[in-house]
């Protein structure tokens, strides 16, 4: 959908919204850089996903200041407009403390519902410590909405006039149907539509599962969604969780819950039956506990189509595929055949059963040797939890073994480039290489493969997918493997390497009209429509 045609329909359907939305990490952080400020954008993939929504909605965004300038440049409140020139949305800062990111981002989301969410026999380390602070975190951010929701009402109270901008009347929909509900919120303290701007409160992500429950307690007419971006595991492996109860019943106090395909729906409703013994309805995905109902629907997060696909073909991509073809800065070693993965440094994203893959690959194809070269992008992550200690030596030592086995005197097969780069340099990486490597061993959707789909403009290359990517099941025309079996996994990137040009473009313009079919304003529209229905 195009960037406009979003704004018009959701001023149509939904009215002038106030929409707030409320995320763990924020999606740019002020860091000093000696005694200058730099702004930087954060990369994971709900930040990316969300930013051109904010843009567009004008909305608020509450979310943890973690840069070391994030202060100094707020206001009082923890308030800036955002981005730096343009100020089209703002960004409310939440400071928590060392003691609250030890306990409750490095220890309770990060240690438990992480590794728990993903299924990739990672031990979650349980700590009902950790919970407690989780939950007084999530108690602040709850504080922190109110906060804004009160200062949204005096200030709509004090300009009424801007509630004649509403695209329809309190109380009727924009087909003019009677709204028993009226609009997507009655407005803080049960209020309902006249002169009270319509608060949409959306939550992201699995640091944020109690959040509702403060905001109900404050006022149950309120309405408020979250979206899940990680999956939801199988009852099974959620029944071993301490905090299980604790976390539906947050979740419960929904009014709608997405995920990011149908499997995860259904994993959370069958745990509602069972731990809860809560009212399930199969038939239209709705869950009723202690009388409230939550509907649950699967909304698969998407990118900006347009946007990566014509930035993709710009001069300046040109130009740094010129510049890459004369001198790499990067890669050094010559190659007639690339490959090419960018991954968040997470032992979820499968990157050792990928390096066993190609260590297979060229022991299975010795041809390839001197020729073939795989670039691993990568940005350090979480790096205060022994986990992902532990992950980074192993990868060093795998690639540094990998390397030494085939390795010659001007040639070696795996190059790592753990900085950030600008989205622009990924790009042409991406229009260079032959294939794309995305192979996590469990992820809710993994956003650099549509990325990478949208900017394969020259149909140079293939993509190589995870079936355990919730993008596997939009993506079935990748080339997609179980990251665990070595032997197909080095197969599949072979069939990568020498598909035909002809088979390449046909398998990629169908991926490209899926996602173009639902692109990121797509999901947001869907899931803001789904939510005033409710
Ligand atoms: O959905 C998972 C997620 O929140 C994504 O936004 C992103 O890929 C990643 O986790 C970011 O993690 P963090 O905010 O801990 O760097």
């Amino acid at each position: 959908m195009e960037k406009e045609r979003f704004n018009n329909l959701i001023k149509e359907k939904l009215g002038n919204i106030n929409l707030i939305v409320v995320s763990n990490r924020e999606p740019i952080a002020h860091e000093y850089i000696g005694k200058k400020i730099k702004a930087v954008k954060s990369i994971g993939g709900l930040t990316i996903a969300l930013e051109p929504i904010m843009r567009n909605l004008h909305g608020t965004w509450i979310a943890y200041g973690g840069g070391s300038a994030d202060k100094v440049v707020s206001d009082e409140s923890g308030k800036i407009k955002l981005p730096e020139g343009e100020e089209s949305y703002t960004l409310k800062r939440i400071f928590l403390t060392k003691n609250d990111l030890n306990e409750y981002y490095y220890g309770y989301a990060n240690s438990v519902l992480w590794p728990l969410c993903h299924t990739v026999y990672v031990k979650p380390v349980f700590n009902s410590g950790q919970f407690l602070s989780y939950d007084e975190v999530n108690k602040k951010f709850a504080d922190s909405i109110i906060e804004e929701i009160k200062v949204q009402k005096e200030l709509h109270i004090s300009s009424p006039a801007s509630s004649e901008k509403h695209g329809f009347s309190a109380g009727e929909d924009a087909e003019g149907r009677e709204q028993s509900g009226q609009g997507l919120n009655s407005g803080a303290n049960g209020e309902r539509g006249g002169n009270v701007l319509e608060n949409v409160i959306w939550l992201q992500d699995y640091h944020l599962a109690r959040c509702a429950k403060y905001l109900k307690e404050y006022d149950e007419n309120i309405k408020i969604s979250i979206f899940w971006h990680i999956p939801w595991p199988n009852p099974e492996i959620f029944s071993v969780c301490p905090e299980k109860m604790e976390l539906l019943e947050g979740l419960l106090a929904n009014d709608l819950i997405g995920f990011q395909i149908i499997y995860h729906c259904q994993n959370f409703l069958r745990a509602c039956e069972w731990e809860l013994e809560a009212q399930v309805n199969w038939a239209d995905y709705s869950v009723t506990y202690k009388g409230h109902k939550t509907k649950v629907m699967s909304f698969p997060i998407s990118v900006d189509a347009n946007y990566l696909n014509h930035l993709a073909k710009s001069e300046d991509v040109d130009k740094i595929i010129d510049n890459i073809q004369k001198n790499d800065e990067i890669i050094k070693p010559s190659y007639e055949f690339l490959a090419v993965s960018v991954d968040r440094l997470d032992y979820t994203k499968g990157i050792i059963e990928k390096l066993m893959a190609i260590d297979r690959l060229l022991e299975k194809y010795p041809e390839l040797q001197g020729k073939f070269v795989f670039v691993q992008f990568g940005v350090l992550s979480r790096v205060h939890i022994d986990a992902y200690k532990k992950f980074n030596d192993d990868i060093s030592g795998l690639i540094n073994n990998i390397n030494w086995k085939y390795g010659t005197s001007d040639w070696y097969p795996i190059v790592r480039y753990f900085k950030q780069l600008d989205l622009e340099v990924y790009l042409a990486y991406y229009r260079l290489c032959n294939v794309m490597i995305v192979s996590p061993l469990h992820d809710g959707m993994n956003l650099v493969s549509k990325e990478y789909i949208m900017s394969d403009t020259d149909y140079n290359g293939m993509l190589i997918l995870s079936r355990f990517a919730g993008a596997s099941k939009e993506m079935y025309d990748a080339l997609l493997v179980n990251p665990f079996d070595t032997e197909c996994f080095a197969e599949k990137i072979y069939n990568g390497l020498f598909m035909s040009r002809e088979e390449k473009e046909r398998r990629i313009s169908k991926m490209q009209n899926i996602i173009m079919e639902n692109d990121i304003y797509d999901w947001a529209y869907n899931f803001l429509t789904a939510l005033y229905l409710i």
